[in-house]
């Protein structure tokens, strides 16, 4: 695996950090606000919220690690929230970062610093390529893939409820929105599974139509105008507008998007 990827830590608007990464010529997330970033593409948009509330058990699929926001801000939610719900967190993630790095993430003050920067620590300083399982927190297991998206195993157990969709950008990461990636996502996923991402590429929305998945509009975070919803049951969708998933499906046929 190429590892010319210089990581660095940046300041977003609304206080929280970010990591920069140089190979892929992107922040991890938006540099309006890490945290109300990921709070509403993953949290606010997927339904994943009401679940806590009900204390049901929950699996999810992470794709792309990154900083381990996604992680922390999970964690706060069960906390603030009293959920007992007992969570599964798979992730994937081929340039994990050092622990010296975890250590210099601050979140902004909506996060207690003291809850999540051990945590981060333990993880980052413990992993090896391959499946890493890691005791972070007494409701949550973690399994951390080191590896790359094509490389992701099936989970042996139960399939996921979630799909936290955080791979970059298509235009700067198009391994992250292949047909394959979706596919293999559709495959280890319950019918009801919801996934989440903030892009709004049509490219992006033909790869998951082709795939299998519905896919809807949502608005985005932080003044962007849309995100994507996608489910393989279209009652998830209700309450969004849908896209022309058949339309999409043909342009994907006539080669109007470069494949990833
Ligand atoms: C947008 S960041 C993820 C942000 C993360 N979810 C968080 O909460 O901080 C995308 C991540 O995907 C990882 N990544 C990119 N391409 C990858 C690939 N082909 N295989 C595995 N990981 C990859 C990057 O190293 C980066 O950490």
């Amino acid at each position: 695996m190429p590892n010319k990827n210089n990581i660095t830590v940046e300041k977003t608007r609304d206080g929280s950090t970010t990591l920069y990464s140089s190979l892929f010529e992107q922040p991890y997330h938006s540099r309006g606000g890490a945290v109300g970033e990921s709070r509403q593409v993953f949290f606010e948009s997927s339904g994943i919220l009401k679940k806590l509330k009900n204390h049901e058990d929950i699996h999810i699929q992470e794709i792309g690690f990154g900083s381990g926001l996604n992680l922390v801000l999970l964690i706060d939610y069960l906390q603030k929230s009293g959920s007992e719900s007992n969570i599964v967190f798979h992730s994937v993630e081929a340039y994990p970062i050092t622990s010296e790095k975890a250590s210099d993430i601050t979140f902004g003050e909506s996060l207690d610093r003291k809850n999540y920067t051990q945590i981060l620590e333990k993880i980052f300083s413990s992993l090896s390529a391959g499946e890493n399982s890691i005791g972070i927190h007494p409701q949550i297991e973690l399994n951390l893939f080191v590896g790359r998206f094509d490389e992701l195993p099936t989970p042996s157990e139960e399939l996921v409820h979630y799909i936290f969709h955080d791979p970059f950008s298509p235009d700067s990461n198009p391994a992250g929105w292949t047909v394959e990636l979706f596919e293999h996502l559709n495959k280890i996923s319950t019918d009801q599974a919801v996934l989440t991402t903030y892009s709004a590429a049509s490219s992006a929305r033909a790869a998951m139509a082709v795939a299998g998945w519905n896919v809807a509009r949502a608005p985005g975070a932080l003044g962007k105008r849309e995100m994507t919803v996608a489910s393989k049951d279209p009652v998830r969708l209700s309450h969004l507008k849908r896209v022309n998933e058949k339309h999409l499906i043909e342009r994907f046929n006539r080669g109007d998007f470069e494949r990833g």
